[in-house]
Protein backbone atom coordinates (compact mmCIF):
# COMPACT_ATOMS: atom_id res chain seq x y z
CA UNK A 1 0.00 0.00 0.00
CA UNK A 2 1.21 3.35 -0.56
CA UNK A 3 1.87 5.38 1.85
CA UNK A 4 3.71 9.21 2.90
CA UNK A 5 7.03 8.88 5.24
CA UNK A 6 7.70 11.64 7.16
CA UNK A 7 11.12 12.17 9.38
CA UNK A 8 10.32 14.39 12.57
CA UNK A 9 12.83 17.08 13.57
CA UNK A 10 12.24 17.07 17.53
CA UNK A 11 9.92 15.15 19.55
CA UNK A 12 8.48 17.28 22.29
CA UNK A 13 5.15 18.66 22.58
CA UNK A 14 4.41 19.19 18.96
CA UNK A 15 6.16 16.17 17.51
CA UNK A 16 4.63 13.95 20.58
CA UNK A 17 1.15 15.34 19.57
CA UNK A 18 1.20 14.95 15.93
CA UNK A 19 2.12 11.22 16.56
CA UNK A 20 -0.44 10.66 18.93
CA UNK A 21 -2.62 12.61 16.15
CA UNK A 22 -1.65 9.74 13.39
CA UNK A 23 -2.27 7.27 15.69
CA UNK A 24 -5.79 8.28 17.03
CA UNK A 25 -7.00 9.44 13.36
CA UNK A 26 -4.79 7.05 11.24
CA UNK A 27 -8.75 5.97 10.07
CA UNK A 28 -9.82 9.24 8.88
CA UNK A 29 -6.54 10.50 7.55
CA UNK A 30 -6.68 7.26 5.06
CA UNK A 31 -10.14 7.74 4.10
CA UNK A 32 -9.12 11.35 3.20
CA UNK A 33 -5.49 10.72 1.57
CA UNK A 34 -6.21 6.82 -0.05
CA UNK A 35 -2.66 6.54 1.48
CA UNK A 36 -1.32 6.10 4.90
CA UNK A 37 1.21 8.56 6.71
CA UNK A 38 4.04 6.73 8.71
CA UNK A 39 7.03 7.88 10.68
CA UNK A 40 10.18 7.25 9.74
CA UNK A 41 12.38 8.46 11.94
CA UNK A 42 12.53 11.18 14.83
CA UNK A 43 15.64 13.64 15.65
CA UNK A 44 15.87 14.37 18.97
CA UNK A 45 18.84 15.95 21.20
CA UNK A 46 18.72 13.58 23.77
CA UNK A 47 18.62 10.01 22.81
CA UNK A 48 18.51 8.55 26.44
CA UNK A 49 14.94 11.05 27.48
CA UNK A 50 11.93 9.33 28.57
CA UNK A 51 9.42 9.86 26.13
CA UNK A 52 5.74 9.75 27.04
CA UNK A 53 4.30 8.74 23.55
CA UNK A 54 5.77 5.95 21.75
CA UNK A 55 5.33 6.86 17.91
CA UNK A 56 5.77 2.98 17.22
CA UNK A 57 8.05 -0.31 17.01
CA UNK A 58 9.21 0.87 13.52
CA UNK A 59 10.22 4.69 13.75
CA UNK A 60 14.29 5.44 14.26
CA UNK A 61 15.53 8.03 17.27
CA UNK A 62 18.44 9.56 16.38
CA UNK A 63 20.79 12.23 17.31
CA UNK A 64 22.00 12.83 14.14
CA UNK A 65 20.22 15.05 11.29
CA UNK A 66 21.68 13.42 8.24
CA UNK A 67 20.01 10.37 8.95
CA UNK A 68 16.53 12.35 7.86
CA UNK A 69 17.95 14.03 5.15
CA UNK A 70 19.90 10.70 3.36
CA UNK A 71 16.90 8.70 3.85
CA UNK A 72 15.71 8.13 0.17
CA UNK A 73 12.39 6.88 1.68
CA UNK A 74 11.05 10.32 3.10
CA UNK A 75 8.59 12.67 1.51
CA UNK A 76 8.37 15.25 3.90
CA UNK A 77 10.89 16.62 7.04
CA UNK A 78 8.61 17.86 9.64
CA UNK A 79 10.45 20.67 11.39
CA UNK A 80 9.32 20.98 15.08
CA UNK A 81 12.45 21.62 16.66
CA UNK A 82 12.50 25.45 17.21
CA UNK A 83 15.67 27.47 17.67
CA UNK A 84 17.43 28.85 14.35
CA UNK A 85 20.53 27.34 13.46
CA UNK A 86 20.27 23.50 13.41
CA UNK A 87 16.52 24.15 12.00
CA UNK A 88 17.47 26.46 9.54
CA UNK A 89 20.17 23.93 8.23
CA UNK A 90 17.97 20.63 8.66
CA UNK A 91 15.33 22.46 6.34
CA UNK A 92 17.92 23.68 3.75
CA UNK A 93 19.45 20.47 3.43
CA UNK A 94 15.92 18.59 2.91
CA UNK A 95 14.93 20.92 0.21
CA UNK A 96 18.33 20.23 -1.58
CA UNK A 97 17.71 15.98 -0.73
CA UNK A 98 14.03 16.81 -2.81
CA UNK A 99 12.15 16.57 0.36
CA UNK A 100 9.43 18.88 1.35
CA UNK A 101 8.81 20.62 4.40
CA UNK A 102 6.42 21.63 6.92
CA UNK A 103 7.67 23.95 9.87
CA UNK A 104 5.75 25.31 13.02
CA UNK A 105 8.99 27.73 13.60
CA UNK A 106 7.81 31.17 13.45
CA UNK A 107 10.93 32.25 15.25
CA UNK A 108 12.81 30.92 11.91
CA UNK A 109 10.47 32.22 9.21
CA UNK A 110 10.30 35.96 10.93
CA UNK A 111 14.47 36.07 10.68
CA UNK A 112 15.04 33.88 7.49
CA UNK A 113 12.05 33.72 6.21
CA UNK A 114 13.14 35.12 2.56
CA UNK A 115 15.94 32.62 2.31
CA UNK A 116 13.70 29.98 3.00
CA UNK A 117 11.19 30.79 0.24
CA UNK A 118 13.72 31.15 -2.02
CA UNK A 119 15.39 28.19 -1.26
CA UNK A 120 12.39 25.98 -1.63
CA UNK A 121 11.12 27.67 -4.68
CA UNK A 122 14.61 26.98 -6.31
CA UNK A 123 14.28 23.24 -5.79
CA UNK A 124 10.95 23.21 -6.54
CA UNK A 125 9.90 21.87 -2.64
CA UNK A 126 6.89 22.74 -0.87
CA UNK A 127 7.06 24.34 2.38
CA UNK A 128 4.06 24.56 4.97
CA UNK A 129 3.53 26.35 8.27
CA UNK A 130 0.76 26.39 9.18
CA UNK A 131 1.13 26.02 12.82
CA UNK A 132 3.65 28.44 13.17
CA UNK A 133 0.89 31.14 13.46
CA UNK A 134 -1.84 30.97 16.47
CA UNK A 135 -1.50 27.43 16.77
CA UNK A 136 -4.54 25.03 15.63
CA UNK A 137 -6.11 28.30 14.18
CA UNK A 138 -5.82 28.17 10.09
CA UNK A 139 -5.25 31.24 9.64
CA UNK A 140 -1.93 31.10 7.39
CA UNK A 141 -4.80 29.00 4.60
CA UNK A 142 -7.13 31.56 5.36
CA UNK A 143 -5.17 34.34 3.86
CA UNK A 144 -3.25 32.37 1.49
CA UNK A 145 -6.29 30.82 0.08
CA UNK A 146 -10.02 32.08 1.40
CA UNK A 147 -9.36 35.17 1.08
CA UNK A 148 -6.70 35.14 -1.64
CA UNK A 149 -8.41 37.89 -3.52
CA UNK A 150 -9.08 40.04 -0.45
CA UNK A 151 -7.31 43.27 0.13
CA UNK A 152 -6.64 42.62 3.94
CA UNK A 153 -7.86 46.16 5.71
CA UNK A 154 -6.84 44.84 9.02
CA UNK A 155 -5.93 41.99 11.24
CA UNK A 156 -5.62 42.18 14.58
CA UNK A 157 -5.04 39.43 17.29
CA UNK A 158 -3.96 37.65 20.31
CA UNK A 159 -1.77 35.56 18.87
CA UNK A 160 0.36 33.92 21.92
CA UNK A 161 -1.01 31.37 23.91
CA UNK A 162 1.13 31.95 27.09
CA UNK A 163 0.64 35.27 27.33
CA UNK A 164 -3.28 34.78 27.20
CA UNK A 165 -2.89 32.22 29.35
CA UNK A 166 -1.27 34.44 32.21
CA UNK A 167 -3.10 37.39 31.61
CA UNK A 168 -6.52 35.09 31.94
CA UNK A 169 -5.78 33.60 35.18
CA UNK A 170 -4.26 36.87 36.72
CA UNK A 171 -7.78 38.56 35.63
CA UNK A 172 -10.26 35.55 36.38
CA UNK A 173 -8.61 34.17 39.67
CA UNK A 174 -5.53 36.49 41.04
CA UNK A 175 -3.08 34.23 40.42
CA UNK A 176 0.36 36.25 40.24
CA UNK A 177 2.40 36.37 37.02
CA UNK A 178 4.66 33.58 37.83
CA UNK A 179 2.82 31.02 39.08
CA UNK A 180 0.54 31.18 35.69
CA UNK A 181 3.57 31.40 33.62
CA UNK A 182 4.78 28.00 35.48
CA UNK A 183 1.76 26.56 34.68
CA UNK A 184 1.93 27.51 30.85
CA UNK A 185 5.31 26.06 30.83
CA UNK A 186 3.98 22.59 32.35
CA UNK A 187 0.85 22.80 30.11
CA UNK A 188 3.30 22.78 27.11
CA UNK A 189 2.09 26.34 25.61
CA UNK A 190 5.56 28.31 26.03
CA UNK A 191 8.64 28.21 24.35
CA UNK A 192 11.92 27.02 25.55
CA UNK A 193 12.34 30.64 26.32
CA UNK A 194 9.64 32.11 27.34
CA UNK A 195 11.06 35.35 27.37
CA UNK A 196 9.83 35.16 23.62
CA UNK A 197 6.21 34.56 25.01
CA UNK A 198 6.12 37.44 27.99
CA UNK A 199 8.25 40.02 26.13
CA UNK A 200 6.14 39.89 22.86
CA UNK A 201 8.84 38.49 20.89
CA UNK A 202 6.84 35.38 19.43
CA UNK A 203 3.79 37.40 18.79
CA UNK A 204 5.92 39.41 16.87
CA UNK A 205 7.54 36.59 14.86
CA UNK A 206 3.96 35.86 14.34
CA UNK A 207 2.70 38.68 12.89
CA UNK A 208 6.11 38.98 10.40
CA UNK A 209 4.71 35.89 8.99
CA UNK A 210 1.22 36.46 8.97
CA UNK A 211 2.07 40.26 7.08
CA UNK A 212 3.60 38.43 4.69
CA UNK A 213 1.02 35.86 3.86
CA UNK A 214 -1.84 38.84 3.97
CA UNK A 215 0.07 41.38 1.67
CA UNK A 216 2.74 39.73 0.03
CA UNK A 217 5.77 42.19 1.83
CA UNK A 218 8.42 41.80 4.17
CA UNK A 219 8.42 44.24 7.53
CA UNK A 220 11.18 43.38 8.66
CA UNK A 221 11.14 42.21 12.65
CA UNK A 222 13.40 44.90 13.53
CA UNK A 223 11.15 47.55 12.64
CA UNK A 224 8.02 46.16 14.40
CA UNK A 225 7.54 48.34 17.57
CA UNK A 226 7.11 45.27 20.64
CA UNK A 227 6.13 45.78 24.21
CA UNK A 228 5.31 42.53 26.10
CA UNK A 229 3.52 41.89 29.68
CA UNK A 230 6.08 41.87 31.93
CA UNK A 231 4.71 45.23 32.74
CA UNK A 232 1.60 44.28 33.65
CA UNK A 233 0.18 44.18 37.22
CA UNK A 234 -2.89 43.30 39.38
CA UNK A 235 -2.92 46.83 40.01
CA UNK A 236 -3.47 47.62 35.76
CA UNK A 237 -5.82 45.05 35.40
CA UNK A 238 -8.07 45.97 38.27
CA UNK A 239 -7.83 49.92 37.21
CA UNK A 240 -8.94 48.38 33.51
CA UNK A 241 -11.70 46.61 34.63
CA UNK A 242 -13.51 49.49 36.49
CA UNK A 243 -12.77 51.28 33.14
CA UNK A 244 -14.85 48.38 31.53
CA UNK A 245 -11.92 46.71 29.97
CA UNK A 246 -9.74 43.51 30.09
CA UNK A 247 -5.85 43.61 29.46
CA UNK A 248 -5.14 41.47 26.34
CA UNK A 249 -1.52 41.48 24.34
CA UNK A 250 -2.65 42.02 21.16
CA UNK A 251 -0.91 42.03 17.53
CA UNK A 252 -2.19 44.51 14.64
CA UNK A 253 -1.14 45.43 11.30
CA UNK A 254 -3.35 47.58 9.15
CA UNK A 255 -3.75 50.05 6.28
CA UNK A 256 -2.79 53.31 6.77
CA UNK A 257 -3.55 55.28 3.07
CA UNK A 258 -1.54 52.96 1.60
CA UNK A 259 1.46 52.17 4.28
CA UNK A 260 1.61 49.80 6.32
CA UNK A 261 1.13 50.06 10.71
CA UNK A 262 2.31 47.44 12.82
CA UNK A 263 2.95 46.50 16.19
CA UNK A 264 2.50 44.22 19.46
CA UNK A 265 1.39 45.75 22.53
CA UNK A 266 -0.76 44.68 25.76
CA UNK A 267 -3.92 46.88 25.32
CA UNK A 268 -7.04 47.34 26.89
CA UNK A 269 -10.05 46.14 25.09
CA UNK A 270 -13.55 46.64 26.28
CA UNK A 271 -15.08 43.86 27.85
CA UNK A 272 -18.13 43.68 25.88
CA UNK A 273 -15.60 42.77 22.38
CA UNK A 274 -14.83 38.89 21.59
CA UNK A 275 -11.56 39.63 22.22
CA UNK A 276 -11.78 40.55 25.76
CA UNK A 277 -13.59 37.29 26.30
CA UNK A 278 -11.02 34.75 24.99
CA UNK A 279 -9.52 32.98 27.52
CA UNK A 280 -6.41 30.82 28.30
CA UNK A 281 -4.26 29.33 25.70
CA UNK A 282 -6.68 30.46 23.29
CA UNK A 283 -5.98 32.79 20.25
CA UNK A 284 -8.10 34.84 18.16
CA UNK A 285 -7.32 36.75 15.26
CA UNK A 286 -10.22 39.41 13.39
CA UNK A 287 -9.08 39.89 9.88
CA UNK A 288 -11.07 42.42 7.89
CA UNK A 289 -10.87 42.19 3.93
CA UNK A 290 -12.21 45.23 1.58
CA UNK A 291 -14.90 42.78 0.39
CA UNK A 292 -15.39 39.91 2.65
CA UNK A 293 -15.48 42.18 5.45
CA UNK A 294 -15.04 41.07 9.10
CA UNK A 295 -13.97 37.35 10.07
CA UNK A 296 -12.85 36.32 13.48
CA UNK A 297 -11.20 32.94 13.72
CA UNK A 298 -11.20 31.71 17.00
CA UNK A 299 -9.51 28.44 18.67
CA UNK A 300 -6.90 26.96 21.05
CA UNK A 301 -3.64 29.06 20.35
CA UNK A 302 -0.65 26.77 22.15
CA UNK A 303 -0.83 22.74 22.87
CA UNK A 304 0.17 19.41 21.50
CA UNK A 305 -2.61 17.93 20.06
CA UNK A 306 -4.19 21.68 18.66
CA UNK A 307 -0.45 22.48 16.93
CA UNK A 308 -0.24 19.02 15.69
CA UNK A 309 -3.55 19.04 14.06
CA UNK A 310 -2.07 22.07 11.94
CA UNK A 311 1.00 20.49 11.18
CA UNK A 312 -0.84 17.46 9.54
CA UNK A 313 -3.03 19.19 7.56
CA UNK A 314 0.59 20.81 5.62
CA UNK A 315 1.53 17.31 5.78
CA UNK A 316 -2.01 15.97 4.07
CA UNK A 317 -2.29 19.13 1.53
CA UNK A 318 1.62 18.35 0.42
CA UNK A 319 0.64 14.34 0.71
CA UNK A 320 -2.19 15.18 -1.99
CA UNK A 321 -0.35 16.91 -3.92
CA UNK A 322 3.21 16.17 -4.19
CA UNK A 323 3.32 13.09 -6.48
CA UNK A 324 1.47 14.99 -9.41
CA UNK A 325 4.71 16.04 -12.53
CA UNK A 326 3.03 19.41 -12.43
CA UNK A 327 3.13 20.16 -8.84
CA UNK A 328 5.60 23.00 -8.22
CA UNK A 329 4.25 25.12 -4.93
CA UNK A 330 3.90 28.57 -4.35
CA UNK A 331 4.79 28.98 -0.36
CA UNK A 332 4.26 32.67 -0.27
CA UNK A 333 1.06 32.85 -1.88
CA UNK A 334 2.27 35.47 -4.33
CA UNK A 335 3.20 33.77 -7.29
CA UNK A 336 6.33 32.94 -6.08
CA UNK A 337 7.56 35.97 -6.51
CA UNK A 338 9.85 37.50 -4.44
CA UNK A 339 8.93 39.77 -1.27
CA UNK A 340 9.56 43.49 -1.64
CA UNK A 341 9.86 45.58 1.91
CA UNK A 342 7.12 46.85 3.18
CA UNK A 343 6.11 50.44 3.23
CA UNK A 344 5.84 51.22 6.63
CA UNK A 345 4.30 53.91 8.36
CA UNK A 346 6.93 55.18 11.12
CA UNK A 347 5.50 53.90 14.57
CA UNK A 348 5.58 57.54 16.15
CA UNK A 349 2.68 58.41 13.82
CA UNK A 350 0.39 55.66 14.84
CA UNK A 351 -2.89 56.99 16.70
CA UNK A 352 -4.67 55.17 19.75
CA UNK A 353 -6.36 55.92 22.89
CA UNK A 354 -3.98 55.23 26.26
CA UNK A 355 -4.32 54.37 29.38
CA UNK A 356 -1.27 56.11 31.75
CA UNK A 357 -1.00 55.17 35.17
CA UNK A 358 1.50 57.96 36.95
CA UNK A 359 3.13 57.23 40.32
CA UNK A 360 3.02 60.42 41.77
CA UNK A 361 3.41 62.06 45.35
CA UNK A 362 -0.37 62.82 46.64
CA UNK A 363 0.27 66.67 46.71
CA UNK A 364 -1.21 70.37 45.71
CA UNK A 365 -0.55 71.13 41.78
CA UNK A 366 0.17 67.36 40.41
CA UNK A 367 -3.01 66.91 38.60
CA UNK A 368 -2.52 70.84 37.41
CA UNK A 369 1.06 69.77 36.02
CA UNK A 370 -0.28 66.55 34.80
CA UNK A 371 -3.11 67.73 32.61
CA UNK A 372 -1.18 71.24 31.50
CA UNK A 373 1.75 68.86 29.86
CA UNK A 374 -0.99 66.52 28.22
CA UNK A 375 -2.49 69.27 26.58
CA UNK A 376 0.29 71.10 25.44
CA UNK A 377 1.53 67.64 23.55
CA UNK A 378 -2.34 67.70 22.40
CA UNK A 379 -3.19 64.30 24.41
CA UNK A 380 -7.15 64.98 25.48
CA UNK A 381 -8.01 63.29 28.97
CA UNK A 382 -11.40 61.55 28.58
CA UNK A 383 -11.06 59.88 32.30
CA UNK A 384 -8.88 60.66 35.44
CA UNK A 385 -9.18 58.50 38.64
CA UNK A 386 -6.39 58.72 41.63
CA UNK A 387 -6.20 56.06 44.38
CA UNK A 388 -4.78 55.60 46.82
CA UNK A 389 -3.84 55.72 50.99
CA UNK A 390 -2.63 59.53 52.25
CA UNK A 391 0.68 59.25 53.42
CA UNK A 392 1.93 56.75 50.82
CA UNK A 393 5.62 58.00 48.94
CA UNK A 394 3.49 57.38 45.83
CA UNK A 395 -0.13 56.88 44.78
CA UNK A 396 -1.66 55.89 41.11
CA UNK A 397 -2.91 58.23 39.21
CA UNK A 398 -4.85 56.66 36.28
CA UNK A 399 -5.94 58.55 32.86
CA UNK A 400 -7.75 57.38 29.82
CA UNK A 401 -6.94 59.60 26.87
CA UNK A 402 -8.90 60.39 23.64
CA UNK A 403 -6.82 59.17 20.32
CA UNK A 404 -3.38 60.74 19.76
CA UNK A 405 -0.05 60.02 18.08
CA UNK A 406 2.60 57.64 19.84
CA UNK A 407 4.89 60.32 19.40
CA UNK A 408 2.55 62.53 21.69
CA UNK A 409 2.29 60.07 24.24
CA UNK A 410 6.10 59.76 24.46
CA UNK A 411 6.89 63.35 24.73
CA UNK A 412 4.22 63.68 27.68
CA UNK A 413 5.84 60.81 29.11
CA UNK A 414 9.12 62.08 29.23
CA UNK A 415 8.22 65.38 30.52
CA UNK A 416 6.21 63.76 33.34
CA UNK A 417 8.86 61.39 34.43
CA UNK A 418 11.12 63.81 34.84
CA UNK A 419 8.93 65.94 37.05
CA UNK A 420 9.97 66.06 40.96
CA UNK A 421 6.68 64.59 42.12
CA UNK A 422 6.90 61.43 40.06
CA UNK A 423 7.95 58.45 42.27
CA UNK A 424 7.83 55.74 39.72
CA UNK A 425 8.21 55.94 35.64
CA UNK A 426 4.75 55.81 33.65
CA UNK A 427 2.99 52.22 32.79
CA UNK A 428 1.38 52.33 29.46
CA UNK A 429 -1.20 50.79 27.37
CA UNK A 430 -3.55 50.98 24.24
CA UNK A 431 -6.78 51.04 23.86
CA UNK A 432 -8.39 49.34 21.32
P1 LIG B 1 9.85 21.23 22.75
O1 LIG B 1 8.77 20.59 23.53
O2 LIG B 1 10.93 21.93 23.46
O3 LIG B 1 10.49 20.10 21.81
C1 LIG B 1 11.60 20.33 21.01
C2 LIG B 1 12.10 19.01 20.43
O4 LIG B 1 13.15 19.26 19.53
C3 LIG B 1 12.63 18.05 21.49
O5 LIG B 1 12.26 16.73 21.15
C4 LIG B 1 14.13 18.23 21.40
O6 LIG B 1 14.86 17.05 21.73
C5 LIG B 1 14.31 18.52 19.92
N1 LIG B 1 15.46 19.38 19.66
C6 LIG B 1 15.61 20.68 20.03
N2 LIG B 1 16.81 21.14 19.60
C7 LIG B 1 17.42 20.12 18.95
C8 LIG B 1 18.65 19.98 18.29
N3 LIG B 1 19.53 20.98 18.21
N4 LIG B 1 18.95 18.78 17.73
C9 LIG B 1 18.07 17.75 17.82
N5 LIG B 1 16.87 17.82 18.42
C10 LIG B 1 16.55 19.00 18.99
O7 LIG B 1 9.26 22.29 21.72
P2 LIG B 1 7.76 22.38 21.17
O8 LIG B 1 6.94 23.12 22.16
O9 LIG B 1 7.31 21.06 20.67
O10 LIG B 1 7.98 23.41 19.96
C11 LIG B 1 8.57 22.98 18.75
C12 LIG B 1 8.40 24.07 17.70
O11 LIG B 1 7.01 24.32 17.50
C13 LIG B 1 9.00 25.43 18.08
O12 LIG B 1 9.45 26.07 16.90
C14 LIG B 1 7.82 26.18 18.66
O13 LIG B 1 7.96 27.58 18.55
C15 LIG B 1 6.72 25.69 17.76
N6 LIG B 1 5.36 25.75 18.30
C16 LIG B 1 5.10 25.26 19.54
C17 LIG B 1 3.79 25.27 20.00
C18 LIG B 1 3.42 24.75 21.36
O14 LIG B 1 2.25 24.85 21.75
N7 LIG B 1 4.35 24.17 22.11
C19 LIG B 1 2.76 25.79 19.20
C20 LIG B 1 3.08 26.28 17.93
C21 LIG B 1 4.38 26.24 17.48
P3 LIG B 1 14.79 16.43 23.21
O15 LIG B 1 13.38 15.92 23.37
O16 LIG B 1 15.79 15.32 23.20
O17 LIG B 1 15.12 17.55 24.14
N1 LIG C 1 4.61 29.62 22.90
C1 LIG C 1 3.61 29.80 21.92
C2 LIG C 1 2.36 30.36 22.57
C3 LIG C 1 3.29 28.49 21.26
O1 LIG C 1 2.27 30.34 23.80
O2 LIG C 1 1.48 30.84 21.86
C4 LIG C 1 2.35 28.64 20.10
O3 LIG C 1 2.95 29.31 19.04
Amino acid sequence: MESIKIALGGFGTVGSGLAKILDINADRIFKRLGKKIEITSVLVRDLNKKRAFNPGPNVTFTDDPEVLVNDPNVDIIVELMGGLDTAKDLILKAFAAGKHVVTANKHLLAEHGLELFDAARDNHMGLMFEASCAGGIPIVQTLKESLAGDEIVKMLGIMNGTANYILSEMTTKGMDFQTALADAQDLGYAEADPTFDIEGFDTAHKLCVLIRMAYGVDYPLSDIPIQGITNVTPMDIEFAREFGYRVKLLAHVMNVDGKLEAGVHPALVPYTYLLARVGGNYNAVRLEGNAVGPIMLHGQGAGDLPTGSAVLADIMNLAKKMRCSAFDPDNSGFNNQPIAKADILPPEESESKYYFRFTVQDRTGVMAAITKSMAEHNVSIAQAVQKGESGAEGVPLVIISHETSARNVDAVINEIDAMDFTVEPCVKFRIL
